[in-house]
């Protein structure tokens, strides 16, 4: 037989291996020769990846919970509360599996404002009263609820009540809602208001299953982020099931005047009656973007995706609950324009539920994917065109945001250190944007049969899993970028400012097609009609953003005339238009009304925000204040908190 009888490796960055071996020649064949050396050169011209083995790297730890769960950690939730409108209060019942290590002495859950009357803990019919402390509450963080333990413990069941003030929950009257007729009730878990409905284990780290006993009042109807009933229940209970292991920022719970309409054969739209014809138009291509997404990266691993139109106070423009996606009624434009938003929810199905960030500081990786994902699942459905001008819109975000923070700003990185800090704090358009034009960046040098299958996979290994920018970091670096023996480093971007000067360049020849528009109005002060015919809302919008703020009013009020900005039903253009208005000074009484109807009634944070900011730079800050405090009462707390901040005023708890 053969025997090799030395083997010395030199090996050199980004170069293939050279080996150099003696063989003892004995009983082998020329063949035999020919063969090892072919074996030996196809080892070896793979260069071996050296960083860290992606499986080995340890998530960071989450600062924003006041669980263990390395040491305690909740495995199945069933919740078992009764929905009351009068007292806008919930209350019931949490019965828990946990998973105790054999040294646990107790189990620590958070909890914000929650009325605890009692605990039980023990085993499936042998439960004794627990001991349990609520410690100090801290601003954003809420307090830790830490309950006594014996080894054998496995299950427990508080009982409580949350407060009328509850800064997850939006309680509606019958006039907030478009039927006029019943109240209404949503909640918003994201990133850590679950706390304030239910005591939970409230970490993107820590997953567990779920079911529900929900009673309201006869006549409405129930839905969460489970499976969920097409039609109402006569007595007004309801049961849910959630099978796959979530997070508890998606836990999520709406009640009111709902019906539901059916789309294809796993989607499917809910919303007050007076809505659901216009939202079952708007969402028509529902079962195709699945569809388009599963083609792209795996099945679709949560049974059915469904959407509700909520009231128009829910205060972000879509939430990714899994099953059933939350989303604001400013998306329905008549003439589905603005579905992208809905492309975002069904793709955080992959990045986001499936794959999670580990904690809050690994926004990016929830949000950086999920709108690479949006854009390629706008792209399957309506073109290249249409995506990239998604994508300049974006990229226009992003450079106003990095020149808001400035350039060399902590919050520029990807990888953020929110320690101490309300993780709302790093919710901009840093881990959306740059997060994307990272992913577009690699797609582009990878080319993208290679990105695509290497993003499928990462899907694959990390679902139900939670994972930390270091971990993602490793994996890339071993699956993309040495695999494909790329030149990059990631970790200039995911740990460093700015955005760097090897980011994909993105262009739109519809956008160019704008800029020339803009720069005619700007030279000869007039636009004719027949030259922006056919134009998407998303032309108009980037038409709106390239408008000086300095011309004299009457330049405003003509293309006012012309095009009837003040009066767009769509809230994206309308919302544009009011900025240009209060920056610009063209207020007239109508703009004026406008305005007010609109920050009154709708109370999306993202367009807020901008209204109320443009107020106060052009120094109307008391019509700020006048407006905001007629308003609030439309404002989920999460849009409440930042424009009381915005607006230095006093946050309601
Ligand atoms: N998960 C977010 C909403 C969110 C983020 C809630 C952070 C709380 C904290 C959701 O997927 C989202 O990004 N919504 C965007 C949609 C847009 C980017 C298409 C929104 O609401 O504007
Ligand atoms: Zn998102």
């Amino acid at each position: 037989m053969y025997r090799i009888s030395a083997l010395r490796i030199e090996t050199q960055p980004h170069d293939c291996v050279n080996f150099v071996a003696k063989f003892s020649m004995k009983g082998v064949t020329r063949f035999q020769l020919i063969w090892i050396i072919f074996s030996l050169s196809v080892m070896c011209c793979k260069q071996t990846y050296q960083g860290p083995d992606p499986g080995n790297v340890v998530n960071a730890k989450d600062t924003h919970t006041y669980a263990q769960p390395e040491v305690a950690r909740v495995t199945h939730l069933s919740l078992d509360l009764t929905v009351d409108f009068d007292s806008k209060v919930l209350s019931g019942s949490a019965h828990y599996q946990m998973d105790l290590d054999s040294n646990a002495s107790e189990i620590i859950l958070d909890m914000h404002r929650l009325e605890i009357d009692s605990i039980l803990i023990g085993t499936t019919g042998s439960m004794r009263t627990a001991s349990y402390q609520i410690g100090e509450e801290k601003p954003f963080m809420g307090s830790p609820l830490t309950i006594e333990t014996s080894p054998s413990d496995s299950e427990m069941t508080i009982f409580y009540k949350t407060h009328p003030e509850a800064l997850a929950l939006q309680w509606l009257n019958p006039q907030q809602t478009l039927g006029k007729e019943h109240p209404f009730l949503f909640t918003q878990g994201q990133a850590i208001l679950t706390r304030s409905w239910i005591p939970c284990q409230d970490s993107p780290g820590i997953r567990y299953t779920y079911e529900a006993n929900i009673k309201v009042p006869a006549g409405l109807m129930a839905v969460m982020s489970a499976t969920n009933p097409q039609s109402k229940s006569d007595d007004g209970s309801y049961r849910f099931t959630m099978e796959q292991p979530i997070t508890s920022y998606l836990m999520a719970l709406a009640v009111g005047d709902i019906a539901f309409s059916s789309i294809g054969d796993r989607t499917g739209v809910y919303a007050e009656p007076g809505m659901l014809e216009a939202a079952s138009y708007e969402m028509a291509d529902l079962e195709k973007m699945v569809v388009a997404t599963e083609e792209l990266y795996g099945p679709y691993q949560w049974d059915r995706f469904d959407l509700i139109i909520l009231p128009p106070s829910f205060p972000f423009g879509g939430m990714e609950n899994p099953k059933l996606t939350f989303a604001t009624p400013t998306i329905i434009a008549g003439d589905r324009s603005l579905t992208s938003l809905v492309a975002h929810e069904l793709a955080h199905s992959w990045s986001g539920n499936l794959v999670t960030n580990a904690t809050w500081d690994d926004f990016w990786l929830n949000e950086g994917h999920t709108v690479y994902l949006e854009r390629r699942i706008m792209e399957a459905l309506y073109g290249k065109e249409y995506a990239d001008m998604l994508a300049l819109l974006g990229l226009q975000d992003l450079q106003s945001t990095i020149d808001d923070l400035g350039p060399e700003d902590d919050d520029t990185h990807l990888k953020l250190d929110l320690e101490g800090r309300d993780p709302d704090e790093g919710m901009t358009d840093v881990a959306y944007e740059k997060g994307y034009l990272l992913l577009r960046t690699l797609e582009e040098l990878a080319g993208r049969e290679v990105f695509d299958q290497y993003l499928k996979s990462y899907f694959e290994k990390y679902q139900f899993q939670s994972i930390g920018t270091d971990k993602w970091v490793a994996y890339v670096n071993k699956y993309l970028i040495h695999e494909q023996d790329l030149t990059f480093s990631v970790e200039e971007w995911v740990y460093g400012p700015g955005i760097p000067d090897n980011a994909a360049q993105i262009s739109s020849d519809r956008f160019a097609m704008v800029d020339r528009r803009v720069s005619e109005f700007d030279r000869i002060g007039r636009l004719d009609r027949s030259t922006t015919r056919g134009w998407s809302t998303h032309e108009w919008l980037h038409f709106i953003r390239q408008l000086p703020h300095d011309l004299h009013v009457s330049f405003y009020e003509k293309l006012d005339t012309v095009f009837d900005f003040s009066n767009s039903g769509n809230s994206e253009i309308l919302a544009a238009w009011l900025e240009l208005s209060i920056r610009s000074g063209y207020m007239p009484d109508h703009n004026q009304a406008q305005l007010e109807a609109f920050l009154t009634r709708v109370g999306r944070r993202k367009f807020l925000t901008p209204l109320y900011r443009a107020l106060k730079e052009t120094d109307q800050l008391d019509l700020a204040r006048q407006i905001f405090d007629q308003a609030r009462p439309n404002y989920h707390s999460v849009s409440s908190r930042s424009i009381a901040e915005l607006l230095e005023e006093e946050p309601a708890i």
